[in-house]
C-alpha cells in the first residue's frame, strides 16, 4: 500500500488550470481533504472553479473566494466544502463554524491557504502548491498522504497523461 505519493505538473492559463481542477475533481470522493498552498493570485480559486464542476457539475461562476464567508457550499451527489483561511488568525477560529464536521465526512473539503491552519489538517490529505513561474504559468506541487489520498493521486495522474495524449 502507497502510503505518500508526489508529483507536479504546469499549467499555462487560467483556462488550462481549470480544465486540470476538472480532471482531479472527478477522482475525488466523500471524504477526500485538499488544501491549497499559494500566494494571492496563484490560482488556487481558479483550480477550485474546475474542481467543483468535474465534481459536481457546479457552474464556474458560482465559485469564488469565500473570503468573507470563510465557507462556501456547492451542493451535489457529492458536496464541495470551500473554506478560505486567508482571514483567520489559526486553526482555533475553524472551531466557529464547526470545520471538523465538514472535514472527511460525506463531501470533499477543499482549503485555500492552507498553511495558516495547517494543525487543523486531518495527516491523511492532498495538498497540492501552486507557484507562478510566469504571468500565465503555474507549477502545482502534489503530495498526497495516507491510501484513499494516494489512489486518488494515481489516478488523476493517470488522467492527465491520457488527456496530454489526446491534445
Ligand atoms: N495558469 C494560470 N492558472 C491560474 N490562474 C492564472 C494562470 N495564469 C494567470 N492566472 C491569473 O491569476 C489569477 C488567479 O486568481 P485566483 O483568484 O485563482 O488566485 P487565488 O490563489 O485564489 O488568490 P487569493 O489568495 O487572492 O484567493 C487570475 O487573475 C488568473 O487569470
Ligand atoms: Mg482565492
Amino acid at each position: 500500500m502507497i502510503e505518500h505519493f508526489e508529483f507536479t505538473f504546469l499549467s499555462s492559463s487560467s483556462s488550462h488550470t481549470i480544465k486540470l481542477g476538472k480532471l482531479l475533481g472527478a477522482q475525488l470522493s466523500a471524504g477526500c481533504v485538499i488544501g491549497l498552498v499559494g500566494e494571492l493570485g496563484a490560482g488556487k480559486t481558479c483550480f477550485i472553479k474546475g474542481l467543483a464542476e468535474g465534481l459536481n457539475n457546479t457552474p464556474e461562476s458560482e465559485v469564488t473566494s469565500p473570503t468573507f464567508t470563510i465557507l462556501q457550499e456547492y451542493p451535489g451527489p457529492v458536496p464541495l466544502y470551500h473554506f478560505d483561511a486567508y482571514r483567520l488568525s489559526g486553526s482555533q477560529d475553524l472551531e466557529a463554524i464547526g470545520f471538523e464536521d465538514y472535514v472527511g465526512a460525506d463531501g470533499v473539503a477543499v482549503i485555500e491557504w492552507a498553511d495558516r491552519i495547517q494543525d487543523a489538517l486531518p495527516r491523511e490529505a492532498l495538498l497540492i502548491t501552486i507557484e507562478a513561474v510566469s504571468e500565465n504559468e503555474r507549477r502545482f506541487t502534489c503530495r498526497a498522504q495516507g491510501t484513499n489520498h494516494c489512489d486518488m493521486l494515481a489516478s488523476f495522474r493517470a488522467a492527465l497523461a491520457a488527456a496530454g495524449k489526446k491534445s
